[in-house]
């Protein structure tokens, strides 16, 4: 008898990268490789309703069946919320229009189709359910089985843990893009990588209730940290932009490629050239395959208070702590063509959608 397909939530704060690690996710449920349970929206790039309405929006450029989109947490826990419109744009997408609504109240449009032609419209709402309840929910009917993957902030993690403690020894797998280990360089201060700068003491709050969980139960499986020593190698180019337009020209294909020309002006302005570091896509990729992760055993926690190093993801290799190691931390792929075929494995799946969008172009 076949296996079911694998149950996945992702909890993110799209944000241009989420965008594509959304698209990806949604080709792999409709391939019936996955079952996406449910999305979560963290405030996080942008603020909260922004998340939320650029999720429905992409699930909907994406096709996406029905499912639950539950707005998180408005902000972190102990300091006032950070926004990077200089890297994902005023509202997240980039220079991407999308037809966004507001979140819970507002119904996103799918299609608008052209002048003369039939105008589909569908719409998608967000669930009233709080993103916290849904990790619950989809920890507790998928127990032991689900892969959740966060590819924003913490903040909703943290409040799902304060909500339900076993929520560690309910989750199969926990897949993190967060951190940056072993020397490589933070890109929001010197040590610390954006998603847990923006909210240390939620990245923390996981460190330590994974550890404390997997401490007293071995079967408790500690979380994989995608960080940037790794994410940094998944670098899209305009190329890459090109060719999945024109591998399937459609309105997802066509506002990704809009999202990510304002992502490669942002690297652009940092020094990176004229291109895209895509941790999000990557890291749901690497969710999906563990068996192509190359990861060592570690103990993580979180540095939240130090003046200059507020963020950092801090890994005790020697056992100072006195704690076993209960993580992992991510440091290669073992994919022939490395990094570089994880995206095109990437474009693959996007470019197999359709989309509600599409527009039937060459595909
Ligand atoms: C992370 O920060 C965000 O800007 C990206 O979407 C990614 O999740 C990389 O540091
Ligand atoms: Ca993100």
């Amino acid at each position: 008898m076949s296996r079911p397909p694998t149950p996945v939530l992702l909890d993110c704060d799209p944000g241009i990268d989420d965008a594509l690690a959304i698209a990806y996710l949604v080709a792999e449920h409709l391939a019936g490789r996955i079952e996406l349970v449910g999305v979560v929206c963290t405030a996080g790039n942008v603020g909260l309703d922004d998340t939320v309405a650029n999720a429905l929006a992409w699930l909907d450029l994406a096709g996406a069946p029905p499912l639950p989109v539950c707005a998180g947490a408005a902000g972190a826990i102990a300091v006032p919320h950070v926004f990077t419109p200089e890297t994902h744009g005023p509202r997240g997408a980039g220079y991407a229009v999308l037809e966004v609504g507001t979140g819970a109240e507002t119904a996103t449009k799918a299609t608008t189709g052209a002048p003369g032609m039939t105008t589909t419209t569908t719409t998608r709402r967000a669930d009233p359910r709080d993103g916290a309840e849904l990790w619950v929910d989809a920890a507790r009917a998928h127990s032991g089985e689900l892969v959740a993957i966060v590819t924003g902030p913490s903040s909703t993690l943290a409040s799902a843990l304060a909500a339900e403690p076993a929520l560690p020894g309910l989750v199969g797998d926990l897949v993190v893009m967060g951190g940056t280990f072993r020397g490589h360089p933070g890109n929001t201060t010197p040590v610390s990588e954006w998603n847990v700068d923006v909210d240390p003491e939620a990245a923390d709050a996981v460190c330590l209730a994974w550890e404390d969980a997997n401490n007293a139960h071995a079967r408790v499986r500690g979380p994989l940290w995608c960080g940037l020593n790794l994410t940094e190698r998944a670098v899209w180019t305009p190329e890459r932009s090109a060719r999945l337009v024109a591998a399937a020209d459609t309105s997802l294909t066509r506002a990704l490629a809009e999202a990510l020309r304002f992502y490669f002006e942002f690297h652009e302005s940092v020094g990176e050239g004229y291109l895209a570091q895509v941790h999000d896509p990557f890291v749901a990729w690497l969710a999906l395959h563990p068996d192509a992760v190359e990861s060592v055993p570690a103990r993580v926690r979180v540095e939240c208070r130090g003046e200059h190093t507020r963020g950092m993801t801090v890994e005790d290799r020697r056992g100072h702590r006195g704690r076993a190691p209960s993580a992992r931390i991510a440091t290669d792929v073992r994919t022939p063509g490395g990094p570089s075929a994880v995206l095109d494995d990437i474009c693959a799946a996007i470019a197999s959608l359709a989309g509600s969008g599409s527009t039937g172009g060459p595909g």
